[in-house]
């Protein structure tokens, strides 16, 4: 698809989304006081290079692990040819949202876009990242700068079930665990200021 009409829809998508008040909102409402759940997110142009350094074979299936309001699923979903692009966040608050933005997108652009994504998938699931199969992703995305230690160690028997030559992206923290390769490091801006990103692939 044309940058130029992509970046214009994902602009318009997310022009009165304020992802850091609802995730404030949300932690209140919901208790939740662990660190983990700092919001910060993707910013368009440095997340599209982040996502082009991993190098994604057309067709495959992209995943956000606390995806927020959504941003780095929409911007798998229009800059590249995922067949699937999916989050998943607990917040309720930034589920909806995400939520929100979805139902827009397929009522009012993806009809002026349909012969470029044809029928590629988004969808946002309200859960937690410790609860969901990683079995049929291609690429995992973690924003996982704030993420604490124990989800971090948490996350290492669900990542385990990633297939062979799959890959995964965290953010300023590695993943401990011995079926993955940290094969790269590069950083990246995001919404807060830069953060490294480590790419992993599964043995
Ligand atoms: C730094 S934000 C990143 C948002 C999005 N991925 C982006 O890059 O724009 C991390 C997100 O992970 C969510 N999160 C933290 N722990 C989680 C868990 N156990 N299950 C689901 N979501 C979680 C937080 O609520 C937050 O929205």
């Amino acid at each position: 698809m044309d940058p130029a009409k992509a970046k214009e829809i994902y602009e318009d998508l997310y022009k009165e989304i304020n992802g850091r008040s609802l995730s404030l909102e949300g932690r209140e409402s919901q208790q939740l006081s662990s660190k983990s759940f700092v919001y910060g997110e993707a910013v368009l142009n440095p997340f599209i290079e982040l996502i082009k350094e991993a190098n994604p074979a057309p067709g495959g299936v992209f995943l956000d692990a606390g995806s927020g309001t959504g941003k780095a699923v929409f911007i798998a979903h229009l800059f590249f040819d995922f067949k699937k692009s999916v989050g998943v966040e607990l917040l309720e608050a930034l589920y909806k949202a995400s939520e929100q933005v979805l139902e827009r997108y397929e009522k009012e652009f993806r009809p002026q876009i349909k012969n470029d994504v044809g029928d590629r998938e988004v969808k946002f699931i309200h859960g937690n990242i410790l609860d969901i199969d990683y079995s049929n992703a291609d690429l995992v995305f973690m924003n996982s700068t704030c993420f604490q230690e124990d989800l971090m160690e948490g996350l290492v028997p669900y990542v385990n079930d990633m297939k062979p030559g799959s890959t995964l992206v965290t953010l300023s923290k590695s993943i401990n665990s011995p079926a993955f390769e940290l094969y790269k490091q590069k950083m990246f801006e995001f919404s807060w200021g830069q953060g490294t990103g480590f790419y992993h692939r599964k043995k």
